[in-house]
C-alpha cells in the first residue's frame, strides 16, 4: 500500500512532457508539446501535452489524463504499479504502509488475486519438481516433449496432483479463503465440495506485462479419457483474455528488435519455438485473435506473421486475423505448415537454420496468400473469381493507410488479371460503407461541446492547414453538388470517345475517399456525410434548400455561412439561384478537379513532412524501410497531383 502523502509527491514530482516523452517523440508548439497518439494510428500529430497543466490529450482518439493515467494505459499498469514505476523513474521512495480496510478492498481484493496467483504457480513448481508423482508423471512428459529445464524454469512451468484437492488443501492452510480460491478459478466448488480445477495436469502460468501471474493453462497428461485437453482459468478482474497474449512478457524485447512478432495458437508452439531461439512468438491462446491482443503487438513491431496449421478451422481463424490485422494498420503475413505439423512439431522436428529458412521462403503476404487459396477454391468459375474479388478488395479496404491501399490494388490487379479501375470502383464502394459508419459512430460527438483551452488550440492547428480548401470544396458542393459536369472518356485505341456525366457530389465524395482524404472541420465534416448518405443509397445528391433549410442549426448556419462568399457576384444567399448560373458554372468541371487536387496536394505536403519526422524517431531498419516506401510513393502521388494541377491550370 502506497500511502497517500507519497502518491502526492509522485505526483507532484513527475513531469507530463518527461513522462510522455519516454515513450512518445514530442514536439514543443507554443506552451504545449505535441506527437503522434501512442494509442491509435494515426497520420497528423493529434497528441496534445500540457506541460502546466499536466496532462495529456489526443485530438483523435479522445485519451486523456495526468501521468499515472498516461502509464497506467501505455504499459497497461495497474494503478500502484504505475505510481510504483513513477516513483523509481523519479527516485521517491515507498514506505508501504498496511491498508486500511474500508478504503482498499478493492486494491486489496486484486492485490489478493495475484497473491494467491503467485503462491499457486509456487506449489505447482514445487510440485512438478520436488514429489515423486511430478517427477515421473509430469516431469518426464516434459522431457519427452524436448522442453529443456532452463525453458521449464523460465516459464514457471508445474503440475497439479491427481488428487482432487491437493492445492486447495495447502492453499487453505496457509490462510487463504475459499472464496479468494473460488474467485481466481484455481479451485472449483459443487456439491459441497472444493476442489482443484487443474488436478493432474501440467500447468502454464500466464503472465502479464509486470511479469505477475493471472492465470493457468492446465494440459492433460494422457489423451483418450474424454477430458478437455487444456483447461484455462477463467476471467477475473486480474485476468481479461482478451487483453493477454501468452509469452509476450518474454518476447517482447525481441518483438521489438525483430520487428515482427510470430502469432502461434498454443502454449507448447511459443515455448518450442522460443527453446529453439525463435524468441518474437507469442499466443492469443484460449480466445481468437482481438483488436486489443493486436494493438498490444503493435506497440512493439509493425508485422505480424501468423503461423498456423493448415487445417480448414486454422485457415478460417486465419482469415479472420489477416482482416483484424490490416485494420489496425499493421503488415501481416502468413505461413502455412505442411499437413499434421504445428509450429512446435516442425521445431523439434528439424535444425534451426531450416525452420528459419523455411519461415522466410513460406511466408506469404496476405494478398498473395488469400488469393491463392480463394482462387483454388473458385476453380476457374469466372462468378466465383467475381465473389473472390470482392472479398479481397474488402479486406484492402480496411487498411487505414491509403497510399498502402493503393500498392496492394496495384498488385491484386496484376495477379487477379483485373483492369486497376474497377477494383478502385469496388474499393470506393467499401470506403464509403466505411466511412458512413465512422461518421454514424463519431457524427454527434465531432463539435466540441466542452471548451478545454487545450481542445480548442489544437483544433484551430489542426483545421487552419486545409481549412480553406475544405471550405471551398463544401462550398462547390452545397451549391452545385446536384448538378452534372462531363468528362470524356476515351478507349485505348484513343478512336472512340465518350462523355460521362458525374454530379458534383459524387466526384467529389468519391475523389476524396479513394485517397483517404477526410474532411477535417467537423461542421463540414456533417455536410460532408449528407451527401454520402444519399450517394449510399444511390439517390441524386439533395440540393442546396436540403442543407439550407436543414433541422440542425449548425448545418443550416453554416450552409447560409460559406456560401455567402461567392466568386463574382455577392447576391444574399437567397438568390443562390444566380449563382448558379453565374460564370463560375461555367468552368465548374475545371474547378471541381482543381479544388479536389488542392486539397490532396497540401494533405500530401502535411504527410510527406510527418514521414519525415517519423522516419528521424525511428531506430527500427524495417520500420525505417517502410516509411521509406511510403515516402518514395507520396513523393510520386505529389508529382502526379501537380502534374494534374499544372494540366487544369494551363488547360
Ligand atoms: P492445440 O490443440 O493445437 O494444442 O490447441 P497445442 O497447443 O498444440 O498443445 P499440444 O502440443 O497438443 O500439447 C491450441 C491452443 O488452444 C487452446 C490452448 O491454449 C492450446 O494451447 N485449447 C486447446 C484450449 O484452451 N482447450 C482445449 O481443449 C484445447
Ligand atoms: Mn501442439
Amino acid at each position: 500500500m502506497i500511502p497517500q502523502s507519497t502518491i502526492r509527491l509522485i505526483l507532484e514530482t513527475a513531469q507530463i512532457e518527461e513522462v510522455v516523452g519516454e515513450f512518445v517523440q514530442l514536439r514543443k508548439r507554443g506552451s504545449n508539446f505535441v506527437g503522434s497518439c501512442p494509442f491509435h494510428d494515426e497520420k497528423t500529430p493529434s497528441f496534445s501535452v500540457s506541460a502546466t497543466k499536466g496532462i495529456y490529450k489526443c485530438f483523435g482518439c479522445g485519451k486523456a489524463g495526468n501521468s499515472v493515467n498516461f502509464i497506467m494505459e501505455h504499459e497497461h499498469y495497474t494503478y500502484p504499479e504505475a505510481l510504483r514505476y513513477l516513483a523509481k523513474k523519479y527516485n521517491i521512495p515507498i514506505q508501504e504502509e498496511e491498508p486500511a480496510p474500508e478504503d482498499t478492498e478493492k486494491a486489496g481484493e486484486l492485490e489478493s488475486l495475484y497473491n494467491v496467483h503467485a503462491f499457486a504457480r509456487d506449489y505447482f513448481v514445487k510440485i512438478l519438481h520436488e514429489t515423486e508423482d511430478g517427477k515421473a508423471l509430469a516431469l518426464s512428459y516434459l522431457k519427452e516433449r524436448e522442453f529443456r529445464p532452463s525453458v521449464i524454469e523460465k516459464f514457471q512451468l508445474g503440475f497439479c496432483l491427481p488428487a482432487w484437492e491437493g492445492f486447495t488443501l495447502h492453499a487453505r492452510e496457509k490462510g487463504y479463503n475459499e472464496d479468494i480460491l473460488i474467485k481466481s478459478g484455481l479451485s472449483i466448488k459443487k456439491d459441497n465440495r472444493t476442489y482443484d480445477r487443474f488436478r493432474a495436469r501440467v500447468i502454464f502460468p500466464i503472465h502479464n506485462l509486470t511479469g505477475r501471474v493471472i492465470g493457468f493453462g492446465g494440459r492433460i497428461l494422457t489423451s483418450g479419457q474424454n477430458l478437455p485437453k487444456y483447461v484455462n482459468s477463467p476471467e477475473t478482474e486480474i485476468y481479461n483474455k482478451s487483453k493477454v497474449l501468452y509469452g509476450l512478457y518474454f518476447s517482447r524485447s525481441e518483438i521489438a528488435s525483430a520487428g515482427n512478432c510470430y502469432l502461434v495458437e498454443g502454449y507448447t508452439d511459443v515455448i518450442s519455438l522460443y527453446q529453439a531461439g525463435i524468441r518474437n512468438v507469442v499466443a492469443s491462446s484460449g480466445t481468437s485473435l482481438t483488436q486489443d491482443q493486436i494493438r498490444m503487438i503493435r506497440r512493439y513491431a509493425p508485422t505480424i506473421t501468423i503461423l498456423y496449421d493448415g487445417d480448414e478451422a486454422g485457415l478460417k481463424a486465419s482469415f479472420r486475423g489477416i482482416d483484424l490485422i490490416l485494420e489496425q494498420g499493421m503488415n501481416v503475413k502468413i505461413v502455412m505448415f505442411p499437413d499434421g505439423e504445428d509450429p512446435d512439431s516442425f521445431v523439434r522436428k528439424n535444425r534451426l537454420s531450416d525452420v528459419e529458412e523455411f519461415l522466410n521462403k513460406e511466408r506469404k503476404d496476405f494478398l498473395e496468400f488469400k488469393t491463392a487459396i480463394l482462387l483454388k477454391e473458385s476453380g476457374g468459375d469466372p462468378v466465383r473469381k467475381a465473389t473472390v474479388i470482392r472479398e479481397i478488395v474488402q479486406s484492402i479496404a480496411l487498411i487505414p493507410d491509403a497510399i498502402t491501399r493503393s500498392v496492394y490494388i496495384k498488385e491484386c490487379s496484376a495477379k487477379m488479371d483485373v483492369a486497376e479501375q474497377t477494383l478502385i470502383n469496388e474499393l470506393n464502394k467499401r470506403l464509403r460503407e466505411k466511412f458512413r459508419k465512422l461518421i454514424k459512430s463519431e457524427g454527434d460527438t465531432y463539435v466540441p461541446e466542452f471548451r478545454d483551452p487545450l481542445v480548442e488550440q489544437q483544433q484551430e492547428i489542426d483545421i487552419t492547414d486545409t481549412e480553406y480548401q475544405e471550405k471551398d470544396i463544401v462550398r462547390i458542393m452545397l451549391l452545385y453538388g446536384d448538378r452534372d459536369i462531363f468528362f470524356e472518356n476515351a478507349d485505348e485505341s484513343g478512336l472512340h470517345k465518350e462523355k460521362i456525366a458525374v454530379n458534383v457530389a459524387t466526384f467529389i465524395v468519391d475523389d476524396l475517399v479513394s485517397d483517404g482524404i477526410m474532411i477535417k472541420n467537423p461542421v463540414y465534416v456533417k455536410i460532408f456525410k449528407l451527401f454520402t448518405d444519399y450517394l449510399e443509397e444511390n439517390k441524386k445528391p439533395p440540393s442546396f434548400e436540403y442543407f439550407r433549410d436543414h433541422p440542425d442549426i449548425i448545418i443550416s448556419k453554416t450552409s447560409a455561412d460559406i456560401t455567402n462568399t461567392p466568386y463574382e457576384i455577392s447576391p444574399h444567399w437567397e438568390d443562390w439561384r444566380r449563382i448558379r448560373t453565374s460564370a463560375e458554372w461555367d468552368r465548374m468541371r475545371e474547378l471541381v478537379v482543381n479544388e479536389v487536387l488542392g486539397l490532396k496536394s497540401k494533405r500530401v505536403l502535411m504527410q510527406l513532412e510527418n514521414l519525415q519526422k517519423e522516419l528521424q524517431g525511428t531506430e527500427n531498419e524495417d520500420a525505417q524501410l517502410m516509411i521509406l516506401e511510403k515516402i518514395r510513393e507520396m513523393k510520386r502521388i505529389s508529382i502526379q497531383i501537380n502534374d494534374q494541377l499544372s494540366r487544369v491550370i494551363t488547360h
